[in-house]
């Protein structure tokens, strides 16, 4: 039955041409769901820290973070609209997504620009892991979905790499 938009209210599935059923469906979107909550709490992050950094590296830093940005959310799109592709609504409000968020939340305040590098490259080392943990299961679902997921660490582990080199922090 088709729904007049205005009669949608609470709706959180809708009907979807992907060919599994909803209980995967359903798995799949929550894994998905996890990882847009920590890339748009790390987006956040990343601006913070932009705005923020002050010091003999302000300028690099300030730049290099909107290139990470720019690249985490282009991911999120990805990984928001595989979710809507599976038929199930996206959630991507601040307030949801902050509070489902298991980033540590950024410090407030003026950092120096070596600090803040440190403190985003530790995040972000935690989004990637807890990518990698839902992508293997991922793996076993659905090889799609696994895709969009493996197409983001290729990215933003290259931009993790590059946040890494800046603070030559040691394994
Ligand atoms: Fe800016």
């Amino acid at each position: 039955m088709i729904k007049r938009a205005e009669d949608l209210k609470g709706t959180t599935t809708m009907l979807t041409r992907v060919a599994l059923d909803q209980k995967t469906r359903d798995e799949i979107a929550s894994l998905l769901q996890e990882t847009l909550g920590e890339l748009i709490d790390f987006s956040l992050q990343l601006k913070q820290g932009h705005w923020n950094c002050v010091g003999r590296h302000f300028r690099d830093v300030h730049l290099q973070l909107d290139e990470i940005l720019a690249s985490t959310r282009e991911h999120a799109d990805e990984v928001a609209e595989r979710i809507a592709a599976l038929g199930i609504a996206t959630e991507g409000n601040a307030g949801t997504t902050a509070k489902a968020s298991k980033l540590e939340p950024f410090p407030s305040g003026l950092m120096d620009a070596d600090a803040v590098s440190h403190a985003l490259a530790e995040r972000f080392g935690a989004l990637l892991k807890h990518a990698r943990e839902r992508q293997a299961r991922l793996g076993e679902l659905d090889a799609v979905s696994e895709d969009v997921m493996i197409a983001m660490l290729r990215d933003l582990e290259k931009h993790a790499w590059m946040l890494n080199a800046r603070t030559a922090d040691k394994a």
